[in-house]
């Protein structure tokens, strides 16, 4: 995830780009850069590290002159976040300058082509490839946009790219395939952006671009084309009310609500480049990280917090699927109990931040041992990114909200991914395709279904704000999801709740079941429904009050005789855990919103824990 702008008006370009992906900073950065025309040549201006750093290498430089350009910060998704790496990426003349957001599927492909051309690459990245073959393209194209679209119709996968070429001073190129891009018209300017905050303050009437459309801008002048045969497309100005926070929000009262709602995307990306579709239809799951080091005969998880409930959901997949044994400690014990870690095994730390203290001494005592370790990680370059000997990132984002959200989603789709991986390279190889293409058409899927499950869980917690206590109970997968509801709930609401497998609470907590303590019951289509039932059965029987999770089957709703029923599509049984994750974080983002809690920064919580 990056963030991105460009610019073609009468304002000196390269302050205003700066100062525009000052207001993306909320995406994440780890390096930046800007490109501009300058005297009839393209200027590359970039830096590692904070924008502060491009800020020191601009000043005192007379770029004050160039009225259009394109900016960059940088997310790391592939190569490391070094200078060299970040955008813009020029063609191999200088003549034509991107910047970028997402990842270009078959871009080796294509780099393989244009080297055996004579091409020589300066960085690591999809990026600069891209920038290489427009350039190709230009030497037969009529025109350089013809050049950019035949290029783009080449790239498979996720991406907003936006350029400029010293052949047309002031234009500027924008085209998006699955990942955000807009425009901003302005008077005698005009903007294309990742996100509105980029140019709120100079305008607030926006075109929204589609997937496969290519826009061009030249100071107030725009158009938009269709990629396919660069027809023009007629679009419509919207005017955004937004205000500088809700826009960085992306409309949405919370980033946290933002980044529950962002999780049909959050999964495409962990998708893209990691499933592919052979000629004969069939899917396949590729994890280049994992396919130098043998497979593990034991894979020991270690994480804390979400991160452990994702690594507990994933557990059962891992064996199941995968064929791995695996075991499962909180960084925290594992640190300290002197594990017995024999040859061959492997240890696999999940952490969204990368810096997690408890993870990182985990990963550290691991290594020790002489053992493999893999880090499941959101954030490249973080510690535990640096330290693990392969990493295989979540490509969730940046999370801005303390409570982690999206980044379970991530974790989970990518230990969906390493199950189904190591079933491939299973002897004989075991191939559950089902699982895959379930995953492969989740994201449209849980897009239609979130706005109608935003709306119930306002309703549930309308009518369960006054309970002071809360079980969610679940069995198998679920029980993951259990505990990591009641953990939502306790952090955002500060209600004491308790997750359990549904089939312990007989061994003891069914004893503080009573009208007053309400239990929220992860009821889904799976193998174990008529357990889960019993054991609703159960909290019945002590004048429970019960939210059952529930999914269609054949068209009818399980008949629970519950006060709240929760009825979610129907879905693969593994698949469905990914309807039920949401549900389970809109309610409780719902109950905090409600009870009037700091949402985004409850009270005694860090984003990074890295201390003890
Ligand atoms: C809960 C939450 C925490 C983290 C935990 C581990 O919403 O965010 O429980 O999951 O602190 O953090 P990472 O994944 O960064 O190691």
């Amino acid at each position: 995830m990056c963030g991105i702008i460009g610019y073609s008006g009468h304002r000196p370009a390269v302050p205003l780009l700066v100062e525009g992906l000052h207001r993306l900073e909320y995406r994440g950065y780890d390096s930046s850069g800007v490109a501009f025309e300058q005297a009839g040549r393209l200027h590359v201006v970039k830096a590692a590290g904070k924008l502060a750093a491009l800020e020191a290498k601009l000043e005192n430089n007379a770029y004050l002159l160039a009225t259009s350009g394109i900016g960059h910060t940088r997310w790391a998704t592939h190569g490391l976040p070094v200078e060299k790496n970040a955008h813009p990426h020029l063609s191999q003349d200088g003549d034509i300058a991107i910047i970028h957001n997402g990842i270009i599927e078959n871009f080796q492909e294509i780099k393989d082509e244009l080297s055996a051309r004579g091409h020589t690459f300066l960085s690591d990245t999809d990026t600069e490839v891209l920038a290489h073959l427009i350039g190709e393209e230009r030497k037969s194209a009529p025109s350089l946009c013809e050049a950019f679209a035949r290029a783009l119709r080449r790239a498979h996968g996720a991406y907003a790219v936006v350029m400029m070429g010293v052949e047309e001073p002031g234009v500027i190129y924008a085209a998006r395939m699955a990942a955000p891009l807009l425009m901003g018209v302005g008077v005698g300017e005009c903007f294309v952006a990742s996100d509105i905050p980029a140019f709120l303050p100079y305008t607030r009437e926006v075109v929204f671009l589609e997937d496969g459309e290519v826009a061009r801008i030249e100071g107030a002048k725009w158009q938009v084309f269709s990629l396919a045969d660069l027809s023009p497309v007629k679009k419509s100005v919207s005017h955004v009310p937004w205000d500088m926070q809700a826009a960085a929000k992306g409309g949405y009262k919370h980033f946290m609500l933002k980044e529950i709602m962002e999780q049909p995307r959050v999964i495409t990306d962990c998708l893209t480049g990691r499933v592919s579709e052979g000629s004969d239809g069939e899917l396949s799951v590729h994890l280049q990280e994992l396919d130098d080091i043998p497979v593990p005969a034991r894979l020991h998880i270690v994480a804390c917090g979400t991160s452990y409930n994702a690594g507990l959901w994933g557990q059962q997949l891992l064996e199941n699927v995968g064929g791995i044994p695996t075991d499962l400690d909180i960084a925290s014990e594992f640190r300290y109990r002197d594990p017995i870690l024999l040859p061959g095994e492997a240890v696999m730390v999940i952490s969204q931040s990368g810096e997690t203290a408890d993870t990182l001494a985990a990963l550290r005592l691991a290594k020790e041992k002489g053992c493999r370790v893999i880090g499941l990680c959101n954030v490249v370059g973080s510690s535990i990114a640096r330290e693990a000997d392969v990493v295989l990132y979540t490509q969730a984002g940046p999370e801005i909200s303390v409570a982690s959200t999206k980044a379970m989603c991530s974790q989970m789709v990518l230990l969906a991914l390493m199950a189904l991986y190591y079933g491939q390279r299973r002897t004989p190889a075991v191939f559950d395709r089902e699982l895959l293409a379930a995953l492969h058409a989740l994201p449209e899927k849980l897009s239609a279904a979130l706005p109608a499950m935003q709306e119930r869980a306002g309703q549930l917690a309308l009518r369960f704000a006054s309970s002071r206590s809360f079980f969610y109970l679940g069995r198998g997968q679920c029980h993951a999801l259990a505990l990591e509801g009641a953990l939502k709930l306790k952090e955002l609401s500060y209600i004491h709740a308790e997750g359990y497998a549904a089939g312990e609470m007989k061994h003891g907590p069914i004893a503080l079941i009573d009208p007053q303590f309400p239990t929220f019951a992860l009821a889904l289509d799976n193998a174990l429904f008529p357990k889960v039932k019993s054991n609703i059965q159960e909290v019945l029987a002590r004048q429970g009050r019960v939210i059952a999770l529930v999914q269609e089957k054949n068209g009818k709703v399980p008949d629970l005789s519950v006060e709240e029923l929760w009825v979610l599509p129907a879905a693969h049984p593994v698949i469905s855990c990914f309807f039920a994750l949401p549900a389970l974080q809109l309610f409780s983002y719902q109950m905090a919103d409600y009870l009037g809690k700091d949402v985004d920064q409850p009270r005694n919580l860090a984003k990074s824990v890295t201390v003890e």
